[in-house]
C-alpha cells in the first residue's frame, strides 16, 4: 500500500489542521516531552505534537495527570519546541491552572505560550470550563479541547472504563463539542468514547477531531508515544497499537553493554584517546 508521508515541510498551522479535515485527509498526532523524541516525531513527518500532561505519569512515575505543575509542563514545552520545525505544537495546561476563574486559567495561559514558545494549548473540559476557554482564544491563544475520558477528573469518574455509553452523558458531551466549536476551538480530542458518538461528533462539527479510542471515524489519531513505541509494556488497553517493542531492545542493549563491561570488551583500543 502506498502511504502518503509528509513531504510538505512547511510548519503545520491551525488553519492546515481545518483544510485537512475539509479534504478527508487524516491528521497524525504523537504526545512528546523532551527535545529528542520531539525532533525524532517531527522529523519523521507527524502533524502534531502534544506534550501532553501524561508526562505526569511517564516521566514522573506518578499515577495520574493531577501532580504534574504549570512549571514543570512550561520545562516539557520548551524542551519539545526547541526540538519542532514542522509540527504544531501543543502544550496541555495542567490540572488546577484553569479551573479556578477566567483570570488565573488566562494568566497561565499567557505566561505558558510566553515561555515555551508553543503554538497553542489543550483544556481538558467543556461547558464548564467555556468561560476560561473564551478569555484565552480572545487573549490570541489557540485552544484545543478534549472531551470524553478526560484524565484530570479521574477522581471524580473512579475509572478508566470509556465514558459515554450512556445516553445522559454521550448527550452533554455531543453539546459541550458544539460549546467548543463555537467558542472558536481550532480542534478536539475525543477519549475513549463509543466510535459511533465520535463519528456523529465528527460530521457535526466543522473543526477536526483527533480521537484516542474513539474509532476510526473521525479525523486524525493520537496516541502516547511512549506506549506505542512498546516502552510501557504494563499498558494495553484495546485502542493501543504498538510499532515497535523499545522495552525490548533497550532492555537488550543495556545488557549488551554491562556484558561488555564487565567482560573486559569496552572499551576497546579504537574506543579510546
Ligand atoms: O496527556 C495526554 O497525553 C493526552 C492524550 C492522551 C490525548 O491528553
Amino acid at each position: 500500500m502506498s502511504v502518503h508521508l509528509n513531504e510538505d515541510t512547511r510548519k503545520v498551522t491551525t488553519h492546515r489542521l481545518f483544510e485537512m479535515k475539509q479534504r478527508g485527509e487524516k491528521i497524525s498526532m504523537l504526545t512528546a516531552y523532551d527535545y529528542t523524541m520531539a525532533n525524532l516525531i517531527d522529523t519523521a513527518g507527524i502533524d502534531v505534537i502534544l506534550v501532553g500532561d501524561s508526562a505526569s505519569n511517564v516521566m514522573a512515575g506518578n499515577v495520574t495527570t493531577l501532580p504534574i505543575t504549570l512549571d514543570q509542563m512550561i520545562y516539557h514545552g520548551k524542551s519539545v519546541v526547541r526540538g519542532v520545525k514542522r509540527a504544531l505544537v501543543v502544550v496541555d495546561m495542567p490540572f488546577g491552572t484553569y479551573q479556578t476563574g477566567e483570570i488565573e486559567a488566562v494568566q497561565n495561559a499567557i505566561k505558558m505560550m510566553k515561555i515555551t514558545h508553543a503554538d497553542a494549548l489543550k483544556l481538558e473540559g467543556g461547558v464548564e470550563i467555556i468561560d476560561a476557554i473564551k478569555r484565552i482564544i480572545d487573549a490570541g491563544i489557540p485552544i484545543m479541547g478534549h472531551l470524553g475520558l478526560m484524565p484530570q477528573s479521574i477522581n471524580k469518574y473512579g475509572t478508566y472504563t470509556v465514558r459515554a455509553k450512556e445516553e445522559t452523558e454521550a448527550e452533554k458531551l455531543i453539546k459541550d463539542a458544539h460549546a467548543l466549536e463555537e467558542v472558536g476551538c481550532f480542534a478536539i480530542v475525543l477519549e475513549k468514547i463509543p466510535a459511533a458518538l465520535a463519528e456523529r461528533v465528527a460530521k457535526e462539527v466543522k473543526i477536526p477531531v483527533i480521537g484516542i479510542g474513539a474509532g476510526g471515524a473521525v479525523d486524525g489519531q493520537v496516541l502516547v508515544c511512549a506506549d506505542m513505541l512498546g516502552m510501557t509494556n504494563g499498558f494495553s488497553p484495546r485502542f493501543l497499537r504498538r510499532y515497535a517493542n523499545l522495552s525490548e531492545i533497550v532492555t537488550k542493549a543495556v545488557q549488551n553493554y554491562i556484558e561488555d563491561v564487565k567482560s573486559h570488551d569496552f572499551p576497546n583500543k579504537d574506543e579510546q584517546y
